[in-house]
């Protein structure tokens, strides 16, 4: 599940929110039913609509049943003759998805004309749209003006995803991911108080390759910088991540993806990227060193045949990426890194901490435990030590890394 590679799925900012889903009449629908769960589970309070359509491939028992409340039904029922205004006076934000290209003609003329699209024109907040139809369908001019007009309302679109479709053809038109719509939905909840911002995060490990086949590197996830670069774009900032090899998190589209594979690799694209950014996240695990290789390396694989005895590798040091960028701020840029300790207790994570900020003249260092035993590395949930250039420091209770990336983000813009 894409959703659960993202570590927003442990999220506690969005307990007691509202959130409103409305279904359109596509085969589609029974992907939703994972996406009402990740969001239920958060905390969120679901109320959902099943449009005509909806209900002939699905059954509001079924949305009923897994959580969601109020599902509504028809419109001109006894039961409560104001229904469709209620999203709208209740709910801070609405999904709807899957959208058909029948929905997205009723919404964009605010047609009003069934529960859910009366929902959609009494409802004033914000609102995601993820169309699901056949490729020729989304492809057909009234589609494209459609949705060109929800857009211009001020929808979010999550664009339909290229592949196979539910009737045999190939294109864009199925449903976007469901981490895609997930995420979508928790950023249409989120704050947007870093519109604007840029952001860069360096994430995951560095392969340092010795010949054409091996590499010295680390058990890096990625996690944490994947915390973090979701949590700034759920805020709203235009995000860069640049990502080291292997790692298994799940970034919405809207993020800017760079896959590196070594330090210098990392260190050129970071490099690029920070003259237009405003804050930078330096969360990988970059290798300090790399070995140094022979001519033709990448075409070579050591034999062991070949080299009696040991095998003796030199190492040369890597650029130190944080150091570097941070040491060439300019206006207002803000830097934050980590790192990482084997030490007795949180405490004294602090001075270990501070000494670091001082090393590589950033803003922020947070310090967390790697000691064997502590599961640091891969882990979602974390305990950290924080000290910034101002004198503050904290010490924070084990939470799920989005938890810490929420917070780590509030830092930075406060300082
Ligand atoms: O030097 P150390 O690895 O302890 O520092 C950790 C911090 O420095 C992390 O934020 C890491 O991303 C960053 N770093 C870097 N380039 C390196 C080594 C570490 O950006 N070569």
């Amino acid at each position: 599940m894409s959703m659960d590679l993202n570590p927003f799925c442990k999220s506690t900012r969005f307990a007691g929110k509202k959130l409103h889903l409305g279904l359109g009449g596509s085969v589609a629908c029974y992907k939703m039913c994972d996406v009402l769960r990740a969001l239920l589970r958060l905390d969120i309070q679901v109320s959902a609509t099943l449009s005509p359509g909806a209900r002939e491939f699905v059954s509001p028992l079924l949305f009923r049943s897994l959580g969601a409340d109020p599902v509504y039904d028809e419109m001109f029922t006894d039961a409560n003759v104001f229904a469709h205004l209620e999203p709208g006076a209740q709910a801070q934000a609405m999904l709807i998805a899957p959208a058909s290209a029948n929905l997205l003609s009723r919404l964009a003329t605010g047609s009003a004309q069934d529960m859910l699209s009366a929902q959609f024109v009494a409802f004033a907040g914000p609102c995601a749209i993820a169309p699901a139809m056949n490729p020729r369908m989304w492809a057909h001019k009234a589609t494209r003006e459609n949705v060109k007009t929800l857009v211009e309302w001020g929808a979010s679109l999550i664009p339909p995803a290229l592949g196979d479709t539910a009737c045999g053809e190939q294109g864009r038109g199925r449903l976007a991911d469901s981490g895609e719509i997930f995420l979508g939905a928790l950023r249409l909840l989120a704050p947007q108080d870093m519109a604007g911002i840029n952001v860069l995060v360096t994430l995951g490990p560095t392969r340092e390759m010795w010949d054409g086949v091996r590499y010295w590197s680390n058990p890096s996830s990625g996690r944490m910088g994947g915390a973090i670069a979701t949590c700034c774009w759920l805020r709203g900032a235009n995000v860069t991540a640049i990502c080291g090899p292997g790692i298994n998190v799940f970034l919405p589209e809207g993020i800017e993806r760079i896959s590196v594979n070594c330090a210098n690799e990392m260190y050129n694209a970071a490099k690029d990227a920070w003259p237009k950014a405003n804050m930078g996240f330096f969360s990988a695990a970059v290798a300090d060193f790399a070995p140094i290789r022979p001519e033709n390396a990448d075409d070579v694989k050591i034999k062991k045949a070949a080299t009696p005895g040991n095998l003796e590798i030199e190492f040369s040091r890597n650029p130190d990426i944080l150091a570097t960028l941070s040491a060439d701020r300019g206006n207002g840029q803000k830097a934050l890194g980590f790192a990482a300790e084997i030490t007795p207790d949180m405490q004294s994570l602090l001075p270990l901490a501070r000494l670091k900020l001082n090393a590589k003249k950033a803003d922020v260092i947070a310090a967390n435990r790697v000691n064997p035993a502590s599961g640091a590395f891969g882990a979602d949930d974390g305990s950290m030590a924080v000290v910034d250039a101002q004198g503050h420091e904290e010490i924070w209770q084990p939470q799920s890394k989005a938890d810490i990336a929420w917070e780590l983000c509030s830092w930075l813009l406060r300082i």
